[in-house]
Parts: C-alpha cells; structure tokens; sequence
C-alpha cells in the first residue's frame, strides 16, 4: 500500500489500480460507453450522488476512474477529474469559479495557448484576467486583486520561459486574499514538484506532455487538493444548494474533494470533454516510468544546456537549473531532483538564421510537442506562440532567435553530436574536426 510519504518512484509504480484475484495485473481497457444495473433504485441513487457507480462514460468510466486515482496519489491530492485535453481542464478549472462578471488573475509567463484563452475567449463569455509578472514583489501582484477576483493562476515552471514558480510569494498573496491557488504542474511532473506541499490548492496538468509521455495521447487532469476552505463567504456555489443536482452543496456533501465533484457533474455532464478509456489506458501506464524518466530528462537537459552555454553561436540558455539562471534558487528549492525535460536558447543570429538551425537538426525533430521520450524542437515565434503580437512576445521573454528544446531520453552523446552539428556551418563542422 502506497501513501502519501512514500517516495515518488514507489507511488507511481504501485499506486492506483490493486488487482483482485482473477483480474490481469495490469488495468484493462473498459470501452463501454454505459453500465447496467439491476434496480432502478440503484440507478437513481447514482444519478443523485449517493453512490458513486459508473453510469455513463461521459461523467465516469472504469478505466480513467484508475488513471485518476494515480494521479491523486502522485500529487498527493484527494481526488481528480481527468479530461479529454490539458485545455480542457485549464477551461474547466477556471468554469468551475468564475462565470460572467468574474474576473482572475494569471502570471503572464504562461504557455501560448492558455495565454489566448484567458486574454481572448474567456473574455468574449464575460470573464477577464489580469496577467501579472510573476517576479513582481508581493505588494505589486496584491494590486491585481479585484473585489471580483475569483482565483490566482501560474505555472510551476513555465512553458517556454523556464522560470520556476515563486510558491511561497504566490501562495501568500492566495491566503491573504482568500482565494485558491491554481497550479499548472505540466512542466515538472509530480515527481520534481508537488505544488500542494507548497500552498497551492488545485493543480492541473496536460497528462499530454511527460505524463503520457510517448507522445500517443492527449489529456488532462484537474487535482483537488482538498486543501480550501470553500464556506470563507466568497464561493457560495460551493455552499448553498445545486438545484441541478437536487440541491447538493459540495463543500459539504464531498467536502474531501469539492472542487473535482463539481467540475464534474456541473461542467463535465454539461460541456462533455471526457477523456477516451483508450487513452487513459495509455496515459496510466505513462505514469509507471514516469519517475525514471523525469530522471533522466533532467539530466539530459543539463548536460545539454551546460554544453550549449559553452558554443560561441549560443547567444544565451534558459535552464533553472544553470548557476547562470536567475531562477537557480528557486528550483533549488522547488525542483531539487531536477528541472524537467525542456530548455530554450538564443541562437546568435535573427529569426530566419534561428529556422535554418532547426532545419539542420537530425535526431531532433520538429514537433509542437514537450516530454515525448524523443528530443524535438520548436520556434516558438513562428509556431507556438505566433499567434501573440510582436511585443506580446517581448513581454514574456519570447525572442526571434528563440529555440525551445524538449530533451528526450536518447544518449546524451547523440543528442550533444546533433545540436552541433546543426549549430555550425558546414566548414565550420570540418574545420573543427581537423
Ligand atoms: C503548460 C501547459 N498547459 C496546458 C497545455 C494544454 O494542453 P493540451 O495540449 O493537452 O490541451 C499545454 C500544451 O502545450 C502546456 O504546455
């Protein structure tokens, strides 16, 4: 039996599914869409909350049920909703408190996609965000708080940035103002960082990236930490009765994991973005050599980042864990087993130089995609983030000359041998070979 205290390595091994006798050792695949049952009492009662059986599989299904129940372990959570993307349960998480007339606030490092939603989408249903520079002092980010304001939003490690998460400054500014902390945990994995130990209150993640981790299935996860005090006057939803649910109050009738219940009989059963068993399936046994390969994606991506620092075409090299970042003591602090798979760097050289480089690029592919066990690259002004304008992409570090790296777990060798061979010029290669 695995706990909370058990070493990461262990949880995500022996955590989630426990066989019984005639079952397979590893978690089958159940692709049904429905479930039977024998009474209609029974089938009420589930539909009232009273039992928790499977019932259809847009609001549940066995097997993600086990892909959610390892994901708890691992964060250290008390329950989690998986869904059908990472954006997916960013939206949710951010549906689940706030509707029209809401307002939150977000660091402004954030990856492109989830920058697009809060500045542009969520605006058109009536809900805005103020983005803030995570790095501001206290007194600076306490100004963002509206009498509206609903919740508090960051990235561990950001997506490209790589600036590590100043917990115990962001989780002060959520107490202070009664509000909940929502972490996107992407980047780290639970195995270099577990937000809840370090005040944050939901953690969300795209199981797309590190946690699948072979690049087969897209998903997310929202995790309850269990950890918020719902009933402080700010969140009647959470206190008074859903009558959409024959009047249930969640702080109360589940008041171990509130925040996942209603996300999903409110927002899952309403919006449908379920996750596929088959996926699931795919994803959970991602999260078996998940703490092995976090390993050695950390390591890799050192090696390489300190190899980079080194080449004179390199203008510079984001990696908190480089004595050079200024992001070094944080991820001493928060990511003291490593920094994760991803580093970026200036190629010396403007933007259509920076494209021939990673068309020079062999063993690293071309992929928008992080944490897949192969190394690949992105740009991410003509790719990921094109869609910011030129000083969207200023403001949040994203120069022309920018490469993000994804490190696989390949041999360090190779992947070194690739990077230099795409860094040079053809002469330069042979002269330096001489
Ligand atoms: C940090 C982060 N959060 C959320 C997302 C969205 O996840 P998905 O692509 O699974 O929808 C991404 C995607 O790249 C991401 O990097």
């Amino acid at each position: 039996m695995t706990t909370k205290n058990t070493h990461i390595a262990t949880r995500a091994v022996q955590s989630g599914y426990e066989p019984k006798n005639a079952e397979p050792r590893v978690a089958g695949i159940i692709q049904s869409t429905t479930y039977k049952f024998d009474t209609a009492e029974q089938i009420a009662d589930v539909f009232d909350l009273k039992d928790t059986a499977h019932i259809y599989s847009r609001i549940s299904n066995p097997t993600v049920s086990q892909l959610e129940e390892k994901i708890t372990a691992l964060e250290g959570g008390t329950g989690a909703l998986a869904l059908a993307s990472g954006h997916a349960a960013v939206s949710l998480a951010i549906l689940n408190l706030c509707h029209a007339g809401h307002h939150f606030v977000a660091a402004k490092s954030l990856y492109g996609g989830t920058i697009n939603l809060f500045s542009n989408t969520l605006k058109r249903y009536g809900i805005t965000c103020t983005f803030i520079d995570q790095d501001a002092p206290l007194s600076e980010l306490q100004k963002a708080i509206q009498d509206n304001t609903r919740l508090i939003f960051a990235e561990s490690l950001t997506n490209p940035g790589m600036e590590v998460l100043d917990f115990e400054k962001f989780s002060q500014l959520a107490k202070h103002n009664k509000l909940p902390l929502l972490i996107d945990n992407t980047f780290p994995t639970p195995v270099l960082c577990q937000p809840f130990e370090h005040g944050a209150n939901i953690i969300i993640h795209s199981t797309t990236k590190f946690i699948d981790g072979h690049a087969t299935s897209v998903g997310g996860v929202i995790v309850d930490g269990g950890n918020f005090n719902w009933d402080n006057g700010k969140f009647p939803e959470f206190t008074t009765p859903d009558e959409s649910y024959h009047g249930v109050r969640y702080a109360f009738d589940f008041k171990d994991f509130p925040f996942v219940v209603k996300a999903r009989t409110q927002l899952l059963r309403d919006f449908g973005p379920c996750l596929s068993p088959f996926n699931a399936f795919l994803t959970y046994h991602g999260c078996q050599t998940l703490a092995l390969r976090m390993e050695r994606h950390s390591s890799n991506t050192l090696q390489l980042a300190q190899w980079l620092e080194k080449q004179k075409e390199v203008d510079w090299v984001r990696y908190p864990e480089l004595k050079s970042s200024p992001y070094h003591a944080l991820a001493k602090r928060y990511l003291p087993e490593g920094s994760s798979g991803v580093l970026a760097f200036g190629f010396k050289g403007g933007f259509e130089e920076t494209k021939q480089v990673i068309n020079r690029l062999k063993l690293a592919k071309l992929v928008v995609h992080v944490g897949d066990i192969r190394t690949s690259v992105v740009h991410p002004a003509s790719m990921t983030h094109r869609q910011l304008s030129e000083d969207q992409l200023l403001d949040i570090k994203i120069t022309p000359n920018l490469i993000r790296v994804s490190v696989g777990i390949e041999h360090i060798d190779d992947i070194i041998a690739d990077f230099k061979q795409a860094l040079f010029s053809e002469q330069e290669v042979i002269s330096n070979e001489q």
